[in-house]
């Protein structure tokens, strides 16, 4: 579990994230939504370590980032696994190199111990013939797979991706974020997912945190999101013409 207490960055003057408090569970997709610019990024940014707020505590499992050393901070991201947007491949090397990669980089184990890791987790993300070609042979959706076993190949206990399904069809996407889910709950992992996507919030929304110019807005379920009376909320939700209907459906039942 990730507890997040009154976090504040910002860049020269502006201030992008203007007190956040929240928790992350374990062995859930958390969700954070909100429209572009919002902060979501710089607000992963700060979960991943690569941002030191200003203020404010983040706690993983108990550990507050800032109050450990800097062994305590080396060994706790390794325990973080992330897909960023649009993959993030390395272009020269195979899949198999790819998903190698930090395992090569953080532990000292054998050639066929790396080997063996690298199989379980391309089979756990159904890629079985993808090992010796590299990302451009390979479709989009594939190349989330592989940034995906990439991600967990050491196991992590806290997961986190921004925007994993950017560019993909809205079918892929939806694979790709029961994937997530599913590695999620099996291996109870925190996951925390930046998305503009409805359908995302809709299918893994276990639980979605929407941010507004830096500052949460709201924090429910998918279930609670179509219900609630939140302008700001119902603003971003609705604005497709397909979801306006829905909360139309929604709102003719309750009357
Ligand atoms: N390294 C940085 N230096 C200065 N300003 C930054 C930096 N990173 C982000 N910002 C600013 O912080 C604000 C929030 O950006 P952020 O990338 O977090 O938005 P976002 O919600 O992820 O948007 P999107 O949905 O488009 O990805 C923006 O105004 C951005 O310009
Ligand atoms: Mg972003």
């Amino acid at each position: 579990m990730i507890v997040v207490n009154d976090i504040h960055k910002s860049f020269g003057d502006s201030e992008i994230l203007k007190g956040i408090s929240t928790t992350f569970e374990k062995g859930k997709t958390n969700l954070i939504i909100g429209q572009s610019g919002s902060g979501k990024t710089v607000f992963l940014k700060c979960l991943l370590g690569l941002f030191e707020p200003e203020q404010g505590i983040i706690s993983y499992d108990g550990r507050d980032y800032s109050s450990l050393t800097g062994d305590e901070k080396r060994d706790l991201r390794q325990e973080m696994g992330m897909v960023f947007q649009g993959s993030a491949l390395f272009d020269s090397m195979t899949v198999e190199g790819n998903v190698m990669f930090p395992l090569e980089m953080f532990t000292k184990q054998s050639k066929s111990e790396m080997q063996e890791r690298v199989d379980i987790v391309l089979k756990r993300v159904n890629l079985i013939d993808a090992h010796n070609k590299f990302p451009a042979e390979i479709s989009g959706g594939m190349q989330k797979r592989v940034a995906i076993a990439r991600a967990i190949v050491m196991n992590p206990k806290y997961l986190f991706c921004d925007e994993p399904n950017s560019g993909l069809d809205p079918k892929t996407a939806i694979l790709i974020d029961n994937l997530i889910q599913e590695i999620t709950e099996e291996y109870d992992i925190t996951t925390v997912i930046n998305t503009h996507d409805m359908n995302s919030v809709m299918e893994i929304g276990q639980k979605i945190l929407f941010l507004k110019n830096g500052l949460k807005e709201w924090e429910g379920t998918n279930k609670e999101i179509f219900k609630t009376d939140n302008a700001a909320v119902t603003d971003f939700v609705y604005s497709s013409e397909l979801f306006k209907k829905v909360r139309q459906m929604y709102i003719e039942e309750r009357n």
